[in-house]
């Protein structure tokens, strides 16, 4: 799928706020700085679309845009900012928690997780409230290009085995660098397979 038209809508404090649910679309998420805008602006090939934060988890918002005027790709805002607040973090999670829930145009959640960490417990905390609440994902891995390929395998097949902990099945992976451009026909590939489903 060739991305032809891709422009900002709405930001959005709420899911209620959000545009009418008619299109599918499909949202970002993951922990502050994995690169979720950054992957936004890659696959749209749009510098400039989604804003890349030198001051992380400053927004509490919902960001929509409109692709080829078909669906919406959303950046959501980061969790696991050590410096928000008790306070932020639960208005973090009921936020998101309640879009995630009751976006019914919603088809896929792409979680990010950054390729040279090993796995993080907020994520496979997040991941486990995913499959309990039946929601779509593919884990989607970032910042590729920081590692050789022979690490990023190694990282792979570590990151599958604490998964393969809990999960009897293994979520969908995609291995992306908003650098090199990575990654970015699995991404798009994905979405217009599932977008034929809507
Ligand atoms: P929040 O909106 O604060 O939650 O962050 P975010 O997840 O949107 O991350 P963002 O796209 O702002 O990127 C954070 C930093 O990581 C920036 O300095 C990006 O340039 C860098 N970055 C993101 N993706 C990549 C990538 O694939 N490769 C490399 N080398 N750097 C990346
Ligand atoms: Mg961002």
């Amino acid at each position: 799928m060739k991305i032809k038209y891709a422009n900002f809508t709405i930001s959005s404090p709420d899911v209620s706020k959000c545009p009418d649910p008619i299109i599918p679309e499909y949202a970002f998420i993951g922990r502050s700085n994995v690169g979720k805008s950054s992957l936004i602006n890659m696959l749209t090939g749009r510098k400039k679309l989604a804003k890349i934060s030198s001051t992380p988890g400053k927004t509490m918002l919902i960001n929509h845009f409109k692709i080829n005027e078909e669906w919406y790709l959303v950046d959501l805002p980061g969790y696991g900012f050590a410096k928000r607040s008790k306070t932020e973090r639960v208005k973090w999670e009921k936020m998101i928690k309640k879009y995630i829930l009751n976006r019914t145009n919603m088809l896929t959640l792409f979680l990010l997780i950054d390729i040279r960490i090993e796995p993080q417990q907020i994520d496979l905390d997040f991941m486990d409230w995913l499959g309990i609440s039946e929601i779509p994902f593919v884990i989607t891995f970032t910042k590729a290009d920081k590692l050789k390929p022979l690490q990023v395998e190694k990282n792979l097949k570590t990151y599958n085995d604490k998964l393969l902990e809990k999960w009897t099945e293994l979520p969908s992976t995609i291995v992306t660098s908003a650098t090199t451009g990575s990654g970015k026909e699995d991404v798009l590939n994905f979405i217009e397979k599932t977008n034929k489903i809507f």
